[in-house]
């Protein structure tokens, strides 16, 4: 016990109220180095003894701001810089969003950089030696009584002055306190240098194996397949032709498929005289012809071919496919308006192939027969 130094020297009290009273006094005499330890909390304590607001606020402020930071920062880098997708329609970056995300993150910094920072920073941990603890002091404190205590470090401090000045509180005992010296030298065995490289080259370790399990052994490409087609779109570059160009001219002397040459272009009357309907009015083809009817064709024509157009005016209504005239006419007159289209009527070559034409043409007739019946289709 040859390195017993003095701590400090304690008051117990079992009333607040003598307690209080001392502090008061603590602070007039202008002591520095001095608290109050409770079991209980005693109201007003804290203003009497002139204690500053703890800085602790200001640390989650700042981290919570931090957080809020790279969260901006994560959302915007991820989603608009290094893998940009559009999600409904939404911009790359849309912030409503991202709200989750950057209140969570503030929330998480704050509080769990707070708590680091309090016991890290502000406890000294892993150090867990204070001269108080293990003292008969302390235990009196923390069970049923409260104390006040006035460290030896104080500018002020006289053993003498202090102990008549406890006295004239009536205390129910005044103690010495002391430390040993190593205690409050002493290091944790977690700082050893050693420890440390320890743990930087497990950190290493473990993040080389984490890296090369990802991105090596069990690597699996990001599925961007739809964003990286073999295909290039109208305008684009293209590094496989020699000339540049994406959009190619059709080879001289071929059709490509599905473009059979339609011998009848601009001469209507010659298509319906000499095309002819391959198919038979099954009801397969009916259904098919209705189908593709009522998907390219009801939109202007109406339902049921009457030139009730859906379109609200938005394109002038067409005749009645059931006049005189379109009676009349041959299949293969129907089926070259369907080709080329007929003065404001586009064509529909391309959305329909020659069977869905020749089955709409069918399917049309049907639709004639339904408002003009023979005396036969009734029988
Ligand atoms: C965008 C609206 C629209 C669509 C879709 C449309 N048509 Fe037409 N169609 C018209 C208009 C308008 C006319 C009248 C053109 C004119 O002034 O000669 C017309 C005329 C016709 C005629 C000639 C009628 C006549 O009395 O001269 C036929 C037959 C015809 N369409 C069939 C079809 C078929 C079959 C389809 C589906 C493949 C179709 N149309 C799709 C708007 C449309």
């Amino acid at each position: 016990m040859e390195s017993r130094k003095l701590y400090a020297i304690g008051a117990l009290f079992n009333d607040p109220n003598k307690l209080v009273k001392l502090a008061k006094k603590i602070v007039e005499q202008g002591y520095k180095n001095w608290d109050v330890h409770s079991s209980f909390p005693i109201h007003g304590l804290p203003k009497i003894m002139r204690l500053k607001w703890s800085p602790l606020g200001y640390v989650a402020l700042i981290l919570g701001l931090t957080g809020t930071t790279f969260g901006l920062f994560l959302t915007w880098w991820t989603m608009s810089v290094d893998y940009p997708l559009i999600i409904g329609g939404k911009p790359w970056f849309s912030f409503p969003a991202f709200v989750p995300v950057l209140f969570e993150l503030t929330v998480l910094l704050a509080s769990v950089g707070t708590a680091i920072v309090m016991l890290f920073i502000i406890f000294k941990f892993p150090n867990n030696r204070h001269p108080l603890h293990d003292t008969d002091y302390l235990k009196k404190v923390s069970s049923d009584n409260c104390g006040l205590i006035i460290e030896a470090k104080d500018k002020k401090f006289n053993y003498d002055e202090i102990k008549s000045l406890f006295s004239q509180f009536e205390p129910d005992s005044i103690i010495d306190i002391y430390y040993q010296e190593e205690e409050t030298s002493y290091k944790p065995k977690v700082f050893d240098w050693k420890f440390i490289v320890f743990l930087i080259v497990v950190a290493i370790l473990t993040s080389a194996i984490g890296y090369l399990f990802n991105n090596v052994i069990l690597y699996l490409p990001p599925f961007d397949f739809m964003m990286n087609q073999h295909k290039l779109n109208p305008q684009e570059a293209s590094t496989f032709f020699n000339d540049g160009f994406g959009m190619r001219k059709p080879v001289p002397g071929t059709v490509a498929r599905g473009e059979a040459f339609y011998p009848f272009k601009g001469k209507p009357d010659e298509a319906g005289t000499k095309l002819i309907n391959p198919l038979l009015p099954s009801k397969e083809n009916l259904e098919l012809g209705k189908s593709k009817y009522n998907t390219f064709c009801s939109p202007c024509h109406g339902w049921r071919g009457e030139g009730d157009s859906r379109l609200n005016g938005q394109f002038p209504n067409p005749p009645s496919l059931h006049s005189e005239k379109v009676r009349n006419w041959s299949d293969g007159r129907i089926y070259h308006v369907i080709v080329e289209g007929q003065n404001i009527m586009p064509s529909y070559s391309k959305q329909l192939t020659e069977k869905e034409r020749w089955a709409i043409v069918l399917y049309i007739r049907a639709l004639q027969r339904s408002l003009n019946a023979k005396q036969e289709d009734v029988q």
